[in-house]
């Protein structure tokens, strides 16, 4: 049985919490004198209605996205990013200088930056060599102080999805929050647990805008998780986190789900492609399967390589400095001529420049 008394593990002060609360969550029409907004209009000439504020509920866009994800409304909260949630999530749930989650590198880097911002402890339990969980020994990890779980599915930076055993039993079995961070999922082929929600109420599922639909720029990430935990987020949130230019964009998006979906077999076949063409390298020792829109590979004198690359113009990142990823280059997969681009290089670099 996954925990159901949520109430039990938000921090006390947050429980106590009055939330700020502004005329527009009662009225938003009318002749708007609440807000001390600049009644006069924007200084950018557009059609807009950039001098207002935005809502701070974005009910519109949460339903969208609900019905996309097949989940409810209630289930829906929309953050600056997931790397908001992410920061939100431990402000609601951890003691700062008390309490501790636990994390699973090698791994996404914001759950510890996040961590170290509020003062939360850390423990890691490491990946197994296929960069799978370890089920038993996070649970054996756990104490009086563990409140949070962090687990990425496909995760960063190996690419990999987690086996779906591993997650029900670590969200049934684990005595707090399990984030499943599924910022990759839809290049995988994996099912999103968004919908399993409903049964664990300490499951939340975090996903975004920055990968398969391409609005990195607009920072929106979406926190799905049952209505106790979205209600807690809501009142911890900023008042009007989410900004019009955001909101509006991001419905467009619907608006053409066709191009989404080439985008995203276009990126699968432009990452198959890469992955077959690394592999016929002789420097390249392994390139791991990947379910995300990059790829981890693992080849000799890996930090000379990224250097080379850099200074030919092509950046990628050196991960070699993380547990389990000795020697490994994450490669992003580009547009077709910059995949070119970046294999042309690097074979030059193997074979001429290293050699
Ligand atoms: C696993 C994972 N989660 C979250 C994020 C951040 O997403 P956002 O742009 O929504 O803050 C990233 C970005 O690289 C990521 O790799």
């Amino acid at each position: 049985m996954p925990i159901t008394n949520i109430e039990s593990l938000i921090r006390e002060n947050i429980r106590n919490l009055t939330p700020y609360r502004s005329a527009r969550d009662d009225y938003n029409e009318g002749t708007l004198l609440d807000a001390n907004e600049n009644s006069l209009g924007s200084s950018v000439r557009n059609s807009l209605d950039l001098h207002r504020y935005p809502t701070p509920t974005q009910d519109k866009l949460r339903k969208k996205i609900a019905e996309y994800r097949g989940v409810d409304f209630e289930n829906i909260f929309l953050g600056v990013g997931s790397d908001e949630a992410i920061d939100l999530l431990m402000r609601i749930f951890c003691e700062p200088g008390e309490e501790s989650i636990i994390i699973t590198p090698p791994t996404y880097g914001m759950y510890k930056v996040s961590a170290n911002i509020n003062n939360v402890g850390i423990k890691e339990v490491k990946l197994t060599e296929k960069f799978q969980l370890q089920p038993d020994r996070i649970i054996d990890e756990v104490d009086d102080s563990t409140k949070m779980l962090f687990l990425c599915s496909p995760n960063n930076p190996t690419g990999n999805d987690m086996k779906r055993t591993d997650l029900l039993k670590l969200a049934t079995k684990f005595p707090g929050i399990v984030v499943v961070d599924e910022a990759y999922i839809d290049f995988s082929k994996q099912e999103s647990m968004a919908h399993m929600v409903q049964q664990y109420p300490n499951l939340v599922v975090l996903q975004t805008f920055s990968k398969a639909f391409g609005l990195a720029g607009i920072r929106l990430g979406v926190a799905i998780a049952g209505p106790q935990i979205i209600d807690y987020m809501m009142r911890v949130k900023a008042p009007y986190n989410i900004n019009k230019l955001t909101a509006d964009t991001a419905l467009q998006a619907f608006d053409n789900k066709e191009l989404l979906n080439f985008n995203i077999e276009k990126l699968r076949e432009e990452r198959d492609y890469v992955a077959e063409q690394l592999n016929y390298s002789d420097a390249v020792e392994k390139v791991y399967p990947s379910n995300s829109n990059f790829l981890l590979f693992k080849i000799d004198r890996a930090k000379a390589v990224y250097e080379k690359l850099a200074k030919k113009g092509i950046i990628v990142r050196y991960r070699g400095n993380e547990p389990l990823c000795e020697d490994c280059l994450r490669v992003t997969i580009g547009m077709p001529d910059e995949n070119v681009r970046f294999l042309k290089a690097l074979k030059n670099i193997v074979e001429h420049e290293l050699s």
